[in-house]
C-alpha cells in the first residue's frame, strides 16, 4: 500500500478520535476515543469490503428485526462472541479464593419461588434428580449466614420454563442459608441445550462451523450484605462440551463432580424418589467482599 493511502486512513481515524475531543462527559470520551481507534483498526485490517459492510449492516438490521421482549439477539451476539464474558471477567477481578463468576444469559427472572432448605425447585420439570448442597462463606472463611441463593436451569428437554410458552414456573427457585452459611436443595442434573440459534446469531455458528450448544450447568445468583454478588453457574465434569461452550462460560473451577447414584442408594434426606436413579453434588460459595480495600491477589 502507498504512503499516501496509509497517511489517508490514519488522518481519517485521527480526525474521527478528535471529534470527541469536547465531550464533556470522561468517560464517554475514552470509551468513544478507543472505540473508534479499535475500529477503524479492524476495518483497515481486514481492507473491509463495501459488500462486506453492507452484509455487517443487513446482519445488524435483522438482528434489531428479532429482538423484543421475550428475545435479545444483540446479547446473544455479545455471548457468541465472548464480549460478555470478557465483560463478566473485567468486572469480577479475581480476589483470593472467591468463586469465579460466568454468564448470568437471558433466562433468569424475578419472583422465583421461595423453596425451603432441602426443598425441590423442579416444579413438575422433567429430569433426573440431582442433591446440591454446601456453603457460602466469606474470602476469611466466616460462614455467611442468610445469604440469598436464586437457582435456575433448564429441563430435561433442554428448554427454561420462559420458553414453554405458559405461565408454568419450573426448575427455579430461591433460598437462604442457614446460620452455619450451609445450602441444601434438589434440583435437577443439568443437561446441554442450545441456545436460540434460529435468528442471525444462529446463522453466523453455523457459516463459522461452531456449535450453539451450551456445556451442562446450573445458575446460580447469591448476595449477601457487604459482599460482591456472585453470578455463575455449576457445570458437569465428564460433560464433553465443556471445551465447546458456545458462549465460553466454562471456568475450570466451576466443573463439578455430579454423582451418579442408583435408585437403591439411599437419598441424603430420605427423600423417596421412587425408584428413579439421581445425582449428587457440592458446591462451596466463596464471596468476594463488596468494596475491597486492595486487591487480595497482586
Ligand atoms: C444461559 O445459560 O441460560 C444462556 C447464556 C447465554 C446465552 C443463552 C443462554
Ligand atoms: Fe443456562
Amino acid at each position: 500500500m502507498s504512503t499516501e493511502q496509509q497517511h489517508r486512513e490514519a488522518r481519517l481515524t485521527e480526525r474521527v478520535v478528535a471529534s470527541f475531543d469536547a465531550t464533556p462527559d470522561p468517560r464517554l470520551r475514552e470509551v468513544m476515543r478507543s472505540l473508534t481507534r479499535h475500529l477503524h483498526d479492524f476495518v483497515r485490517e481486514v481492507r473491509l469490503t463495501e459488500r462486506e459492510w453492507q452484509q455487517a449492516i443487513a446482519f445488524l438490521t435483522e438482528a434489531g428485526h428479532v429482538t423484543d421482549e421475550r428475545r435479545q439477539e444483540f446479547i446473544l451476539l455479545s455471548d457468541v462472541l465472548g464480549a460478555s464474558m470478557q465483560t463478566v471477567t473485567v468486572n469480577n477481578e479475581a480476589y483470593g479464593d472467591a468463586t469465579e463468576a460466568t454468564v448470568f444469559g437471558p433466562f433468569f427472572t424475578d419472583g422465583s419461588p421461595a423453596i425451603p432448605l432441602g426443598g425441590d425447585i423442579a416444579g413438575g420439570a422433567a429430569g433426573e434428580p440431582c442433591w446440591v448442597s454446601g456453603t457460602v462463606t466469606d474470602t476469611a472463611g466466616n460462614p455467611v449466614a442468610g445469604a440469598r441463593i436464586e437457582v435456575w436451569e433448564a429441563d430435561d428437554d433442554g428448554f427454561y420454563d420462559v420458553q414453554y410458552g405458559d405461565d408454568r414456573v419450573a426448575a427455579r427457585g430461591h433460598l437462604v442459608t442457614d446460620a452455619a452459611g450451609g445450602f441444601r436443595f434438589w434440583a435437577i442434573t443439568p443437561t446441554p441445550y442450545p441456545i436460540p440459534h434460529d435468528g442471525p446469531v444462529g446463522r453466523l455458528l453455523a457459516a463459522t462451523g461452531r456449535s450453539p450448544m451450551r456445556a451442562s450447568h446450573l445458575h446460580f445468583l447469591v448476595t449477601a450484605p457487604g459482599l460482591r454478588t456472585l453470578v455463575t453457574h455449576i457445570f458437569v465434569r465428564g460433560d464433553a462440551l465443556l471445551d465447546s461452550d458456545s458462549v465460553f462460560g466454562v471456568r475450570d473451577s466451576l466443573v463439578k463432580d455430579f454423582a451418579r447414584r442408583p435408585p437403591d442408594r439411599p437419598t441424603p434426606d430420605g427423600r423417596d424418589l421412587g425408584g428413579r436413579p439421581w445425582s449428587q453434588v457440592r458446591f462451596d460459595i466463596v464471596l468476594a467482599p463488596a468494596n475491597p480495600a486492595a486487591p487480595a491477589n497482586p
